[in-house]
């Protein structure tokens, strides 16, 4: 009698969209940043998202939408991230380490890109917490500055350390020997902190609607002739803020239809 044959558990198969990690830093208890190789056919405007993960227990990726922080022409692909405690993807995305993978579908999407606005002399870019993630991408993007004169980043969060990865982004820009001198006199950029003391306080709202920062920076408000804008934050934040570029006679545009502002949620749900 012969034996029956025991399957061989099947050696697990490459991921096709496996990238492999290659740095990876850590801001604060809530915040870190990673870089990862890039598909080599993957193209992409700035300011569009993917879908990332990791491989889950039961074979069955976990996978989240993402900002693509790093610009189009950069070599690698970098990302902004929340630590949620129990987030299904970052509880262990966090843990990430160089060397490691992570599952990228390369097939980027979004609206918050040049060609969903029309032409105009300044852009806002309207940012709350990890929402600056696209942003990351666009100011490092030279066709940011070819197409306006003006670029002002707005970005709140609660406390001055989780500021620091776009401060720090800011900064590296405007040293930069290759963009430097482009950006350097264009981009205006307005952290503020909602609650903890710092240079510059305020929710974004606030400061637009106070007239605020258009005070300290030295600017004309909002005009729809001039100005265009760019939002991503929470789905509060960004009805929020809508009404406020509405009230400055500014409307909403997709890729299909570009006008003057383009919003787009940094993640979905209510809280953390
Ligand atoms: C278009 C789009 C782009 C996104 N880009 C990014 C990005 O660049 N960086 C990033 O960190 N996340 C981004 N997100 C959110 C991301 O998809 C995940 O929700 C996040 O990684 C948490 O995954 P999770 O499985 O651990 O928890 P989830 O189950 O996905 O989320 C649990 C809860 O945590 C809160 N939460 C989730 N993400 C955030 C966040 N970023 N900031 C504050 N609270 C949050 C929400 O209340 C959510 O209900 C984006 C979401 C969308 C829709
Ligand atoms: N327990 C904690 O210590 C802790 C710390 C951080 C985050 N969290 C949780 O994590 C989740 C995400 O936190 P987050 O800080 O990334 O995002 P968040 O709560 O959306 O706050 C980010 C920034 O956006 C501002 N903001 C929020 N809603 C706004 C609106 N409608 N209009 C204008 N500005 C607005 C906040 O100002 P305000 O401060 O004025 O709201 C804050 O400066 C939250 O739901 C929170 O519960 C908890």
């Amino acid at each position: 009698m012969t034996a029956n044959p025991v399957a061989e558990p099947s050696p697990a198969k490459p991921d096709p969209n496996a990238q492999t990690v290659t740095s990876v830093r850590h801001w604060t208890d809530t915040l870190f940043s990673f870089r990862v190789t890039r598909p080599q056919s993957l193209r992409f405007r700035s300011g569009e998202f993917v879908m990332i993960g990791l491989p889950g227990d039961n074979g069955k990726p976990i996978m989240r939408a993402y900002s693509i922080a790093s610009p189009n022409w950069d070599e690698e692909l970098e990302f902004y991230s929340i630590k949620v405690p129990d987030g299904p993807l970052t509880s262990r995305l966090q843990n990430i380490q160089p060397g490691d993978q992570i599952i990228l579908r390369p097939k980027p999407v979004g609206t918050l890109v040049h060609d969903a606005l029309i032409p105009g002399k300044r852009v806002w870019f309207l940012a709350t917490g990890t929402g600056l993630a696209p942003f990351a991408s666009l100011m490092r993007d030279p066709e940011t500055y070819d197409k306006f004169d003006e670029v002002i980043m707005m970005h709140t969060c609660r406390t001055a350390e989780e500021l620091t990865y776009g401060r720090e982004l800011v900064e590296a820009l405007e040293a930069d020997e290759l963009i430097g001198e482009m950006v350097a006199g264009k981009l205006k950029y307005y952290p503020t902190t909602t609650r903890e003391p710092s240079e510059r306080m305020g929710r974004i709202t606030d400061n637009l609607t106070s007239g605020k920062v258009f005070e300290d920076l030295g600017l004309e408000p909002m005009n729809p002739a001039t100005d265009r804008a760019m939002v991503c934050g929470s789905l509060a934040f960004n009805q929020d803020v809508m009404k406020v570029l509405e009230g400055f006679g500014l409307n909403e545009g997709a890729n299909s239809e570009p006008r003057e502002y383009v919003v787009e949620k940094a993640f979905v749900g209510e809280g953390v």
